[in-house]
Order: C-alpha cells, then structure tokens, then sequence
C-alpha cells in the first residue's frame, strides 16, 4: 500500500495532467491507462536509494568481451579497492548474446565469448559481494544488431531472473516503430513480474525526455546519447543537464552516461572535471576503463571517497548550475549535513578565477565557512567568498559548511589577470597583475608573489612583490611587465603565479595569453587556423569529411567547408575585425542519410548568435547568416541531436567571414 501511494504520490509529481498521460491514453486507448500501468509498474523497488555505483563493458571494450573479462574484471574490482569504494555493479553491455534465440525462442549467450553462461558470471561475481548486470535493447535488435527484447519481454526478464542477474540496461536501438514508453513500461512489468529485485536503467538517451516519466519505471534513465572519450563530449552532455535536477532523487536519478575516466582521451585535469561534475549530478557512477591495467591515478580518481561522498549524499538532491559567465560555471548541490558541494568549472581554454559566495550557494548567514577542497583533501576557512583558480579544462571542487575557523588556514586565491583581451602579438609588451586574495582569518604574513612565462619571454616585476599582511578585503596586487619575443609562434602560453607565504603555504594561479592570426579581408574559416577544435571524434576536416572525402550535404558540394564531428566546439580569433559570417550547414552526405545535429554559433561569453534546430543526414543545409561585429573569439557549436552521436558528421558549408582588410 505504502509503494502505492509512493507510485502515485511520484506519478503527481512527474506528470503534470495534460503531459505524458493523455499522449499514451491517445496511441492505446484500449489498453488499462499509462498511469494505471506505470503504477503496477511500481512494484519497482527501491533498490538505488543513492546512484548505483559500478562498472560496465562498454566504454571500453565495446564489443569485445568475453566471460574471462568480466571474471578478471570483477576480481580487479576487489584488488583495486572498486568495491571496498561502492562499485558493486559488474555490468555486460552489448554483444554478450548469441546471433539467435533457441529453439524455444530464449535469449542465449555467445557459445563462444561466455562458453559458462549468465548464471556462472553471476555466481562468479556474487560470490565475491558483487552483483551482475546485463543488457537488451527496447527494440527488434540490438544497437549492435544482436537479438533483443521488443516482443519478448516476459521471456527475457525471466531468463534475467532466473540468471539471477541484479541490474537491466534496456537500450533504444531499432524500435520499430513502438512509442517509447510503451516499450521501457512493457519490460518494467516483465522485471516486476520475476519477483527478483533487478535494478532497471532505462537507456533511452534523452529523446522523449525520460525524466518526466522514467522515473516511474526504472531507478535511472539516460539523458543523452552516447559519452565518448573526448573532453568535447563529456562538456556537452553537461550542457544537457541543466534543468534537469528536479526530476532525480532516490531510486530515480538521471544519467549522464558512463565514465570515460581512465580510456585516455582526455587529460588527467578534464577527467577530474568529468568525475567532479559526475559526483555533483548524483550520476550513476559506472566506471568504464579496463580495471585490471588501470594506473594508480585512475584508480586513486575513481576511488576518492570524498567525491563518492557526494554523489552518494543521502539527502539525494542532484546539484545544478547556480552560475555562467561564459566559460565559467558554478555548479552548487545541497548536502544533507546542511552544508553545500560546489564545482568551479573552467570550460574555457585559458586559466582563470572562478568565484562564489557562502550565499550563492544556498548556505545560511553564519559568521565563516569551513571549505574543503575534496581533491587536495585540505581544508580552509572563509567569511563567505569562495573562488579558486582554475586551469584550463579544470575544475575545483569544495565542500562548504558554516563553521568555525578552528585550526585552518584562511582561504585564499590567486588570480593572474593581463591589460590584453587575452590575444598578444610577438614582440608585445604587457602588464599581468597577480592579485592574491585572503578570504578567511586569521590574515596571512609575509607573502610573496613571483610570475613565471613561457621560455624565452621576458617579465620583470614593476612594484612590490612581498606583502608583509595581507586581510580580508584588501587583496595584494603585484604587477609585472611580460614581453613576447618578436618571433613566438601561435599558440597558448601559460602565465602561471606561485604564492609563498608565512609557514610555507603555496598556492597556484593560472593565466595565459594567446597569440593567433587575425583574418584579413574576406576569408574562408577552413583557411584560417582554429584556435581551439574540440570534435566528438577523430579530428576535424578542412575543406574535407570526417573520412578526407570532398564534402557534401544533400548532394550539394562544398569546396570550403569545417567537418568536426558533433559534439563540437571550434573557436577562432577573429579580433573585433569581422562584421558577418556565413555558412551553409547540415550533416555529410557520407553517412547515408543517418545522423542529426544541431548548429550553435556563439559571439564572446558565449552569446548566442544563431541556433538551428535539428539538422538530419540527408535534408537540405540551412544558411546561419549572422552579424559577428566586435566578436573577439567566434565560437561554432555543433550538437549531437535527439539520440547518440553516430554517424553526426555536422558540417559548415562555405564558411565566409566578412573582415576588415
Ligand atoms: C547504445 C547505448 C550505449 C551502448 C551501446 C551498445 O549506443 O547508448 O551506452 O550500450 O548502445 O551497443
């Protein structure tokens, strides 16, 4: 009766009258109502009253499994300290079934790959404290063309059962046609037909907007397509997120998708970023690398406890962003112990000071903060401001909680700012000024500020370097004069502050500059060098396809064009020099008709300037036509679409730029 009233009290909740209930009652009006039955349904069980935690196949070995990985696998999570962490979830992804049913039409494993079959995995992974999780497609076949549950759903959930298996992924794959939650509500009464407790993570990849209506069924739900191991993909899907907070708390959380951390497509910082941002979403937390080879850095990352801490908090409320100032982003989550999770986020290619307050954060008035940094494992007190300098890419995280000074050192900060947009030329001279902030007490004595540059520049400080004292309020500037050899070459070029101070304490600030070519006249962009180019897969193509194909979309040629797969986020230096750009845009004819992106062209701070909507394989391109006066960097945005980021090969056709010459 109580997970009656639960059910209904969370069918309120999620289905504001006039959403999801008159649409199913319309596609099957004979059938028991879809509140009724996702009701029944909710016979779920509270099996992931915090986000499960786990690992999975995919990321890493697609494909390529074999019942001896999944054992290796399972004894790596012992060894390594996964499971003493709270991975307990050994998840089979894709491929583990044999090309075809049995003669009595059942789900059977691959002969070969899992000789032992299912339920040896799963007494294999059970005897060492682990549970066994196991995957199908909500449709006629695999996403890898494998037999899959569409049609055969009490059959299959009751071979799961009798495997005993702990945890269903149910993907979206060839779906001939059925609505979806038709076809995710079909397979939540199968599992709660078996009686067994199986967590069911519904992977529906955010195309029929899973949080208003998943949470009825599964214990978590899919909120895009498909992570890859790319820091331009992992940024996206945090785009996605916002918003979507209020529909996540216990045993119904959104998903961003699995970890990339350890694959190696991204940098030790983005990774900490990825599992930072992860934790403050209450993300299931399924690893996805090879747990046998992983190095200590990956594994000290994964197992963090403080950042598990988090996203394990049991008040359960997902984080979301409190701040944007273009590339800079604060993310803020309420803790159940009534302090508060904060991510400064820098998802800019340049270091720089991200800052919030106590306030900011949701805390209550109180005379200081305690500020722990749950990276560094170090604490500090503050009055109520908390900023960091973050690197590029980087991201700090603190949990911040009324408190008392005790015996911790204020917080501080240390920012690098220049008398440049960020942009020199060789041979420039310019002021950088490091300004160092104490934002606790007791004030910290005898501070001194040096600069460091890149080889060959010059910098010579042009007042005071040392502090005696420095207090709340009244932060130290120390300015120095930075000159650029005349024959630097393009590039980044890190300005990078060290602090020392009283009883040895250091800290670290990160600036830069950039130096880049300014356009001339009318130009073409794939003439021109990107500043940044993050692409979604392999890299981008000038003037050619993602494969070096001449580039085409709806069987229009284009001799100049960009080819980042989506998702993408190509910037480029334009100097306040330009006045129009234009582009013609769609997705590659290369993919046969398969794929959908949308197009983003954003001015400084990340202003929109144009958006398209959903562009898919085959359809006509779309001319973006915008005014781009006083832009000093053009951002090009592409996004994945509806569903995952296969075959999303965006192009922007013809690419003009309007300058000064
Ligand atoms: C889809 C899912 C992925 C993975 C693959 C397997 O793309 O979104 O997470 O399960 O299928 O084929």
């Amino acid at each position: 009766m109580r997970r009656i009233l639960l059910a209904a009290a969370l069918l309120a909740a999620l289905l504001p009258l006039g959403t999801a209930a008159p649409s199913w009652a319309a596609l099957n009006a004979a059938a028991p109502s879809w509140a009724a039955r996702a009701e029944a349904a909710f016979a779920k069980l509270p099996l992931a009253p915090t986000p499960p935690m786990g690992w999975s196949s995919w990321n890493k070995f697609r494909c390529n499994i074999t019942e001896d990985l999944i054992k290796q696998t399972a004894d790596a999570m012992i060894t390594s300290g996964m499971k003493d962490a709270g991975y307990v979830y050994v998840n089979i992804d894709d491929c583990w079934m044999a090309a075809t049913r049995d003669a009595n039409g059942d789900f059977q494993p691959d002969p070969v790959r899992f000789p032992g079959g299912i339920k040896a995995l799963a007494d294999y992974v059970h005897a060492r404290g682990l549970k066994l999780g196991i995957y199908s497609s909500a449709g006629t076949k695999t996403c890898q063309g494998r037999p899959a549950s569409l049609g055969h759903e009490q059959a299959d959930a009751r071979k799961f059962a009798e495997w005993e298996v702990d945890l269903l992924k149910y993907d979206n794959c060839n779906d001939a046609g059925v609505p979806a939650i038709e076809r995710f509500t079909t397979m939540a009464e199968a599992l709660a037909a078996t009686g067994r407790p199986i967590v069911y993570s519904i992977c529906e990849w955010g195309a029929n907007k899973p949080w208003e209506w998943a949470g009825a069924l599964g214990h978590y739900w899919r909120t895009t397509g498909d992570i890859a191991d790319r820091w331009g993909s992992m940024v996206a899907i945090v785009d996605q997120q916002a918003g979507l907070e209020k529909f996540s708390g216990p045993n119904a959380w959104n998903d961003p998708d699995m970890l990339e951390v350890g694959n190696g497509g991204m940098t030790e910082t983005e990774y900490r970023s990825h599992l930072s941002l992860w934790a403050l979403l209450n993300a299931p937390l399924i690893a996805g690398n090879d747990v046998r080879t992983m190095s200590a850095t990956t594994k000290d990352m994964l197992t963090n406890p403080e950042i598990i801490a988090i996203d394990q908090d049991w008040a359960g409320i997902q984080g979301h962003k409190i701040s944007d100032n273009g590339d800079l982003e604060v993310w803020a989550k309420p803790l159940s112990g009534g302090g508060a999770a904060v991510v400064l986020f820098n998802r800019g290619p340049v270091g720089a000071e991200v800052a919030t307050t106590a306030a900011d954060l949701g805390l209550k008035a109180w005379t200081g903060y305690r500020v722990r940094d749950v990276w560094a494992g170090a604490d500090t007190y503050t009055l109520g401001k908390v900023r960091a300098s973050v690197p590029a890419h980087g991201s700090r995280m603190f949990v911040v909680k009324p408190g008392l000074p005790g015996k911790v050192p204020p917080a501080v900060a240390a920012d690098v700012r220049t008398d440049t947009e960020g942009f020199v030329r060789g041979g420039q001279t310019f002021t950088a000024t490091v300004r160092f902030s104490v934002d606790g007490l007791p004030p910290v004595r005898d501070a001194e500020v040096t600069l460091a540059v890149p080889e060959g520049w010059s910098v010579r400080a042009t007042g005071r370097t040392r502090a005696p004292v420095v207090v709340p309020g009244r932060p130290f500037s120390a300015a120095f004069e930075v000159t650029v050899p005349e024959t630097a070459g393009k590039g980044v070029f890190g300005l990078t502050a060290q602090v020392t101070a009283h009883g040895g304490r250091q800290l670290t600030g990160y600036g830069s500059v950039a130096i880049a070519q300014a356009p001339q006249g009318d130009q073409w962009l794939s003439d021109l060098d990107a500043l940044t180019a993050d692409v979604g897969f392999g890299t981008m193509g000038r003037d050619v396809n993602v494969s070096g194909k001449p580039i085409k979309i709806a069987g229009v040629a284009y001799a100049k064009g960009l080819a980042p797969h989506a998702a993408s986020e190509v910037r480029y230096f334009l100097d306040r020099r330009c006045t129009r750009f234009t582009a013609e845009v769609g997705v590659d004819d290369g993919t046969n008709r398969r794929g959908s992106v949308t197009f983003q062209v954003l001015g400084d701070e990340r202003r929109e300037l144009a958006a398209t909507g959903v562009i898919r394989g085959g359809e006509p391109a779309i001319l973006i036509d915008v005014d781009v006066t006083d832009v000093l960097v053009l951002t090009l945005v592409t996004g994945i679409g509806p569903d995952n980021n296969n075959s999303d090969h965006s192009i922007w056709g013809s690419p003009r730029i309007v300058c000064a010459g």
